[in-house]
């Protein structure tokens, strides 16, 4: 391993990364179709500057997926990469210091959307590729990368392509690397992730906008209707209202509760820095790494209807909707709850109402066991630099691709070089750099010791 690349290549890493971050590739918005296009080329190029000999930009209904594969060494095992170019979209513009896609360094931190998820991760296991190169100019083990434009927006192109291939995702492991650390100096290995149902809920109960002084009082208002309607899906103490949900859960064991309880977790830090608010919410029995870990949530994401512009007008709204999603928990899946939902809100909606539900996307939860050579591995790496190992842990968000990685059969390792407060999906999105510096020497490590994976 080449022990001086970070130091002497510093440089021109940050212009590498800060060219990568400058590309738009937010994949839920059409406008940015050509964006993601150029982020994957951008990834493309990256892997022919590497040597990779096969480098391929796969196609299919929505944004193309890259692949590329290191020179074949014989006898060596297989490490399967995969993550993603794609980023989520970037309002409120107002509240960034710097804009989304001028990568600027403050306080030894690149501030971009994508900058940690996962752009950044990404680009650290790329840079730990060249780091890793021995003499013949690649790390001694067999490498495959599978970057995809579609993770944020709950697209079908991998999908497709692992149906149509699976042996793309034959490996002796896979590794995933957009995730956090537990906390500063805690590196982390997931054993979860949740699942997903998101939906849009429609209401209807009128043919059109009414006046609020002639019909107020009488006709049903949607908005009013739909505000009720979702409250009658979560109680106020944040119990969701399907049933058969909290009954299907099936619950971490003792030693996870216990391990979680060992964990450095400051409730009232998490509060005040990360969630920036004034209390936490929700089942207030359950602990809050219970909350995000290994409990479903019903989450309002916006709601559209009536009159929400300049000044005042008295109308009575006869169309409304909104934008929820349940993340789903070992024991529920994506097809059950998108059928329990329906059905609830059909049941809840008053009989003036034409409500309907239009599921958008989703996934099961899943869980990896981590008991694999390959995960003591990483731990090593993780010792050697770090000066710690990892900590097991849950993910409270998804990554719909997995469960089909999980299916695979191979090990399935979720890390990361992110930290908590990177603010994923939020307005100034960050990686502080000295989390890549150590994650391109762990990963470069991580490459080398794989060549010795004791295999079956
Ligand atoms: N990198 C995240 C997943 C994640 C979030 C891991 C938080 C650990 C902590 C991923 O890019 C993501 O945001 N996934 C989406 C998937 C969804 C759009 C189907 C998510 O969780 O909302
Ligand atoms: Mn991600
Ligand atoms: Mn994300």
């Amino acid at each position: 391993m080449d022990q001086n690349f970070v130091s002497r290549e510093r440089d021109r890493l940050l212009k590498e990364l800060g060219d990568f971050l400058a590309i738009p590739s937010i994949s839920a918005l059409p406008d940015h179709a050509p964006d993601c296009r150029k982020a994957a080329g951008w990834v493309m190029d990256q892997c022919r500057q590497l040597g990779l000999p096969v480098v391929e930009l796969i196609e299919g209904n929505g944004h193309p997926v890259v692949w590329a594969e290191s020179p074949p060494v014989a006898g060596a095992p297989t490490l399967l990469i995969y993550g993603h170019y794609d980023v989520q979209p970037v309002d409120p513009i107002a509240e960034w210091i710097s804009p989304p896609f001028e990568p600027t360094i403050r306080d030894g931190r690149m501030y971009a959307r994508g900058a940690a998820d996962d752009k950044g991760q990404v680009y650290c296991l790329l840079k730990a590729y060249e780091a890793a190169r021995g003499a013949d100019g690649h790390p001694p083990i067999n490498i495959r990368f599978l970057i995809e434009g579609e993770e944020e927006c709950g697209g079908s192109v991998i999908t497709e392509l692992l149906e149509r291939e699976p042996d793309r995702a034959r490996a002796d492991a896979i590794l995933i690397c957009d995730m956090a650390y537990f906390d500063v100096g805690w590196p982390a290995v997931y054993t979860a992730l949740r699942g997903l149902c998101y939906a849009e809920i429609h209401v209807r109960t009128a043919e059109r906008d009414l006046h609020s002084g002639s019909y107020g009082g009488v006709a049903p208002n949607a908005m009013e209707t739909l505000a009720r309607l979702l409250c009658d899906l979560k109680s106020r103490s944040g119990k969701i209202n399907l049933p058969k949900l909290y009954k299907s859960v099936r619950r971490p064991t003792r030693q996870e509760l216990k391990a979680w309880r060992a964990l450095p977790f400051d409730e009232k830090r998490f509060l005040k820095e990360e969630v920036t608010g004034k209390a936490l919410t929700g089942i207030q029995k359950a602990s809050v790494l219970e909350r995000t870990w290994a409990l479903p949530t019903f989450e309002i994401h916006g709601i559209k209807g009536g009159f929400v512009g300049e000044g005042a007008k008295t109308v009575i709204p006869a169309a409304a909707m909104a934008k929820v999603s349940l993340r789903l928990v070992p024991g529920l899946s994506f097809e059950k709850v998108a059928k329990w939902l329906t059905k609830t809100v059909q049941k809840v909606a008053p009989k003036w109402a034409d409500v309907e539900v239009r599921i958008l996307h989703g996934g099961d939860p899943v869980q990896v066991d981590i008991d694999h050579p390959a995960f003591g591995l990483l731990n090593q790496a993780f010792t050697e630099v770090v000066g710690r190992g990892t900590v097991p842990v849950r993910s409270g968000g998804s990554i719909p691709v997995v469960t089909q990685f999980a299916k695979s059969g191979s090990p399935v390792i979720l890390t990361g070089i992110g930290l908590p407060d990177d603010g994923l999906h939020s307005p100034n999105e960050k990686l502080d750099l000295q989390q890549l510096w150590e994650g391109i020497d762990v990963f470069a490590r991580f490459y080398e010791k794989f060549a010795e994976l004791p295999r079956a």
